[in-house]
Order: C-alpha cells, then structure tokens, then sequence
C-alpha cells in the first residue's frame, strides 16, 4: 500500500533528524550533502503543500547546532545565519528575478562556497579578542585560543584604518594536504579516520588542547564583515579593504551584473574548483550594496539577499572487477567492491562499499558492469548505480555469498537487519581479533602501546585469544617479540595496569556487546549503575533505562546468556576492573531538598553542566513545571508555556548568576525581584530586524 502524506513527512522527519544527529553532533555523516538537501527539500515541500501537519519541531524549523559542553557559550552580537540553497539553476534564476523585481536592477557578488566550519572573528583596536563557532546561530563556543593557532588569521592588524570594533566571519578550512597527512598518521596510530576536510575541520576546532589544532594545518578565508562603522557601503569595497588589514580573502570573488555572468562564473568554477588546494561545495551569490540587502531583509533564518548554488557531488564510472566480503568484529558481512581505479575528486578510487545484500540486488550490480561512484560524506565512495547500455551480453545476476568467507561457517540474517552475519563469534579470526581492538580503542579501554598490528601480533604468538587475556600479560613475554624489546612491553604492561582504573561506562562499552555504543553504555551504566545489575536484568527491565529499545535489549540478553562470555567477564572481574558506576561525589548540600527546571539557554554553562551542579550540590533535577518546582533557572529563549505556567504556580524563577550564588556558599545576597530575568529578557529571541545586521 502506498504511503500516505502524513506517514512520509513523519519518515522524512525521522530520517532528517537521525541524519542531523549524525552530522551535527557526532561529525560522522552517513549520506551525502545532496541526499540530505534532497529529503530536506522534499519535507520543506510537502509541509507547505500540508500546513495542517505543522509542528514547531520538524527539522525545516531548526538551524543545526554544533555546540558541545567544553567550551565556554557565547551570545553573537549578531546571530549566524544559515544561506538557502539550491542544487538547480532554474530556482537560482528565480531567486534573481525575484529580486530585481523587487529593488530593481542590482550588483551581485559570487563567490566560492567553502566547505569547512564558521568563524566568527571580533577584532577591538585591531586586535583578535575572541572567536566563536556558529553553533545554534544565537549562541556558538568561544574557541579563541585554538584559532590563535590558526596561521593565515590575523592576531594583529595591518595599517590603521580598521573600525575600533568588528567582526568579521569566514570559514576554518583544513586544505586536502592536511587532511591525507592527518589521515594517515591517524591510520599509522590506529585512530580512527575524518571522512573529509569539512569534519577534520570541525573536529580540530573543537580539541581541548590548542596545540593538537596548531599542527593540524588548519586555513581560513573569511567572507563577510558586521559592525557598525564598516569604511564603505557595500560588501565588496568592505571585504576588500579587510585584505589590506591582513586577512585572507578569496581571490576568486567577481562582482556580476547579469544572469549570464553568474551562470557563466558558476560554469567555470563547477570544473575548476577541481583543481583547488582546499574543499568547495558550490558559489554563494550575494547581493553587494547594504543598503539593497536592507530593503530585502531577512526570514527567521536566512537573508533574503544571498543564496548558495550547490555543486552535485563529482560522480565517476568505472567498471567493477570484483567483490570482496570483509567480516566485522560483530560477524557483520559488508560487501567491497573491487574497482578499475579511476580519477574522483582528487584522489584514485579502487574501493568502493557496496553496504549490504539488498542493495546490491536493488541495484542489479553485476561484475564487469560499469558502475558510478560518488563521493558523499564517507571515507570509501560508494556505489550509486550501473549504466546498463554498457553491460556485457553474458552478464549474470550478483550471488551473494552464504558461508562466512574466513571460517566458513553458514551465515545468518537477523530479523529487521539488511545484514547478514557469521554466528561463529568465538573462533572466526576476524571477529576475535576486532573484539580485541574495539576493547584497547581510546574511547574505550584506552590502552596506549597496544595498535591493530601488536594485537595481530600477540594473537598470531597464542599469548591472546580474548580480551581477558591481556591481563594475564608479562613484560617477559611481550619483550621477546620482533618489534618490541623492553621498553615497549613495560609500557603496554603498564597501560593495562593503568586501564583497570576506566570507569564502568567505557568498560560496558568496550565488552562490544551489539548495538551499545558509546552513548548506550552511558545510559546503561547511569541507570543500572553495575556490571551485575545489567547482566541480572530482564529484557522489561532493560528497556526501562533511557534510549534502550527491544533490540538492544535482546542483544544484551545473548551477549550474558553466552557461556564463553560469561568465563570472560568472571576473568576480567579478577583483574580488578571497574564492575559499578562511581558514586558521585557530594561538594555540598546546599540544595538538598530542592527541585530545578531549567528552561533556555545561558551564557557560562551548557544546561549538562549545570544539571551536574544541582546534583553535586544535592539538589534534583525535575524535567517538567509542576508544583513540585522549587527554582526554574531561566536563560534565554525560555518557552512562553513554560514561563507562563511558572508565574501560576508562583515558582521563583532565578538566573544563572544567582544559581551560581546560591552554590559559592556565599549566600549572603539574597536577590531581589528586581534582579530576576523579566518575561520580556526571557523570551526575546535575538533575530535581527531588518537591516539590523550592517
Ligand atoms: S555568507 C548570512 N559566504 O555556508 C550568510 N557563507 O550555508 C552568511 N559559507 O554558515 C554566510 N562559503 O559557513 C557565506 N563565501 C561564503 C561562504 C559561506 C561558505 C558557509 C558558511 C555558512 C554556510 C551557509
């Protein structure tokens, strides 16, 4: 039966925020930009087609959020807006139309859309004074000192005749030379890989040690100016003059009058973005006078007097030469495609994955077929479809394989999986060995001097066959192996020593039970609170504890009811690993007996970080206004609702500086009326009026 609206607005939405989450928060992309502009495009239609479906949460109504709990949150003086974009030259000629008709015949500035992190940069008296990431669009992370590392962004400026005060904001890009070197160090150290400069980027600009981000070869181009006494009227003298003051600005700018000129620039550049140092996406065309980008103003959440064409993603076609299976440490089957290496963005293609069975049959891939590969997000392209004028006459169907390509054991398919599996955890060489590096990784055990090839080494030696075996290790019996000597087996003996010290969170996570990732394990530790609570629970108890479904817990269930499983955790108990959650440490009891809400955003702390706090402090925190409240601490964009139910109850609602006082132990101000936020702080909403901006 077909879908009816409603449902495919409801996957659409699921599908895009899944994507979002992927993209956003844990810089790991799994479709391409044009897959997720296409959906995004096709909900934005379909609600304005459907207004009765609206809901203020869709992911059309939200601008991503970058932002992480370990830098400081800053308000932008003007907020960060997103651009609308388009992949088709008909909408962009749209887009033109409408303003000429709207101001007239107008300039426009087109220029190269790069494909890294925003910065906004404020410079007092010609001097950097802070950088703040986009974040949320409102509020972003003070990252200042890592992008004082950053070479081409100016500390200083050049000449005297630079506002007192501006700001100016660009993209942080990492060039592709930066990205292969970081890359393959990080192979050579058993890290794992950035899918592309744009993530490499963003997640060096987020290190906790600003001298990782100074060798990381970072750049930066900087590509518009706000502030209230910019020397000239329009964006390109500005932009301009901010060369001289010594920032890096695109040399590939051109001011164009006529559909045709930027056609004919977005032509150019289509091909010969090709053939840049650093990653490009599409062209911005922006409107140059201030004065015409006031008159045509704003939406919530892009200008109306810019837009970003899109390039598709480069495709090649190449003829597939083979199949390879590779087997995961969960027995997963993922099929690879062995292609003739052809030239795609840059670097030779040779690989390609091919996910699963289905998709390969949805496909029809055959071998000897020619295949286009596209570059989205991944590291390995993949396969996007076969040019069927091309196949062979004699071609024949793709069989996928039934047995287990290492140990030959008949593979199984699970129900609700797109893959198949080999059941043969115990003795199936690549699930062992994967075990065991998933269990030493840095997120889990972290245990330093131990990469992929020294496992394989003590694996092939029979000194390991599990993760409990490493703790059986002696210095004498690592020192006598090719490659490492004494010093090398002290110090890994000492990291496993040290490793018994993680915290129970990671120790679940490193078990590599199916489906509990990093952030399962943190649920499960944080609701079960030990190893045997987890293992005792029943499938009903399980998915009681946040985020944790059927599957999972069915996962959880085989991985304990599993004998061998069972033998190892008892050995890893000896050893003296971390089984329970530590206790949290009480810093005082000043909010004993109290009940929090908190609602909005704020300006020194990230709403976890203050969840810690009422907790440390021996306070609870509640997730709903109810009577029970006894404080809302209130930041900013508080939810009318929230705020209206709160004055019914008469709940005190308190600041974030007069939280932070009432934990200092300094208690002595007790705060006023006056001093609490007004309705009126609470909900404003920092969007620019029009012609605000500039
Ligand atoms: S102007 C108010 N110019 O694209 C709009 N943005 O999708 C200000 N970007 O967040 C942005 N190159 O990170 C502008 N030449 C360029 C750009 C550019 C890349 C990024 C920027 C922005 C995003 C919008």
């Amino acid at each position: 039966m077909d879908m009816t609206v409603k449902e495919r607005i409801d996957e659409l939405r699921q599908q895009l925020n899944y994507h979002n989450h992927k993209y956003y928060v844990e810089n790991a992309p799994e479709i391409s930009d044009y897959g997720f502009d296409m959906m995004m495009h096709e909900l934005q239609r379909l609600e304005e087609e459907h207004p009765e479906y609206d809901d203020p949460n869709s992911p059309t109504k939200r601008v991503g959020s970058d932002r992480t709990v370990d830098f400081k949150t800053v308000a932008h003086r003007f907020p960060m807006l997103s651009l609308g974009n388009t992949y088709s030259l008909d909408e962009l000629h749209e887009f033109i139309d409408r303003i000429e008709k709207e101001i007239g015949q107008t300039e426009f500035v087109c220029e190269l859309k790069f494909d890294g992190t925003a910065i906004s940069l404020t410079y007092e008296n010609g001097r950097l004074t802070q950088a703040v990431t986009r974040g949320d669009g409102t509020y972003g992370d003070d990252v200042t000192a890592n992008v004082r590392t950053i070479r081409a962004i100016p500390l200083v400026l050049q000449g005297n005749d630079y506002p007192a005060m501006f700001e100016i904001r660009g993209e942080i890009l990492m060039p592709y030379a930066s990205f292969d070197k970081l890359n393959t160090e990080r192979e050579a150290n058993g890290e794992p890989l950035f899918a592309n400069p744009r993530n490499a980027a963003a997640g060096t600009l987020k290190q906790q040690s600003s001298a990782v981000v100074a060798k990381r070869g970072l750049d930066c181009t900087l590509y518009q100016l706000a502030g209230d006494n910019l020397p000239f009227d329009s964006h390109w003298d500005n932009i301009n003059k901010a060369r001289e003051w010594g920032f890096k600005i695109s040399e590939y700018m051109r001011i164009c009058h006529t559909v045709d000129e930027i056609d004919e620039y977005i032509r150019y550049w289509d091909e010969g973005r090709k053939h840049l140092p650093f990653p490009t996406d599409g062209v911005v065309i922006k409107v140059n006078r201030y004065a015409d980008q006031r008159a045509l103003g704003f939406t919530a959440k892009a200008p109306r007097w810019a837009v970003a064409y899109k390039f598709k993603a480069e495709q090649a076609l190449t003829t597939l030469l083979s199949v390879d299976f590779q087997v995961g440490r969960t027995g997963a089957i993922t099929p690879v495609a062995n292609l003739e290496p052809v030239l795609l963005a840059g670097t030779t293609v040779k690989r390609a994955t091919l996910h699963n069975a289905e998709q390969i049959a949805q496909l029809d891939i055959r071998i000897g077929d020619k295949v286009y590969v596209e570059k989205g997000g991944e590291i390995i392209p993949k396969i996007t479809g076969v040019e069927l004028s091309e196949r062979p006459a004699d071609s024949k169907p793709f069989e996928f394989i039934t047995a287990c390509p290492v140990c030959g054991t008949p593979l199984v398919r699970y129900e609700g999986e797109a893959k198949h599996y080999c059941p043969n955890q115990n003795h199936c060489r690549p699930q062992i060995l994967g075990r065991i590096i998933h269990f030493i990784r840095r997120k889990a055990m972290d245990i330093e001097g131990l990469g992929e090839e020294t496992v394989e080494l003590l694996f092939e030696s029979g000194l390991i066959r599990n993760i409990a075996d490493l703790y059986d290790l002696k210095a004498s019996q690592l020192a006598v192996l090719p490659r490492l000597g004494d010093k090398s087996a002290e110090n890994i003996i000492r990291s496993i020593e040290e490793s018994k010290r993680v915290p129970f969170q990671r120790v679940l996570f490193a078990l590599g039970i199916r489906f509990v990732g990093e952030t399962t394990a943190k649920y499960l530790a944080a609701h079960f609170r030990s190893l045997d609570a987890v293992m005792n629970a029943s499938p009903e108890e399980l998915i009681q504890a946040e985020e944790i479904g059927p599957k999972i817990a069915e996962s959880i269930i085989d991985y304990f009811a599993d004998e061998g499983n069972r033998t190892i955790i008892e050995r890893l108990r000896q050893a003296g690993l971390q089984f329970e959650a530590e206790t949290r440490e009480l810093r005082s009891e000043v909010l004993s007996g109290k009940n929090f809400v908190i609602s909005g955003v704020f300006e020194n702390h990230s709403r976890d970080q203050l969840k810690e706090m009422i907790e440390a402090h021996g306070g609870k925190n509640l997730a709903a206004v109810s009577a029970n409240v006894d404080y809302i601490i209130a930041g900013r964009n508080m939810g009318p609702a929230k705020l209206q139910k709160a004055q019914k109850l008469g709940i005190r609602l308190i600041s974030e500086t007069e939280f932070e006082e009432m934990i200092s132990g300094d208690n002595t101000t007790e705060s006023t009326s006056e001093q609490q936020p007004t309705a009126d702080e609470n909900i404003n909403n920092n969007v620019p009026r029009q012609g605000e901006l500039f």
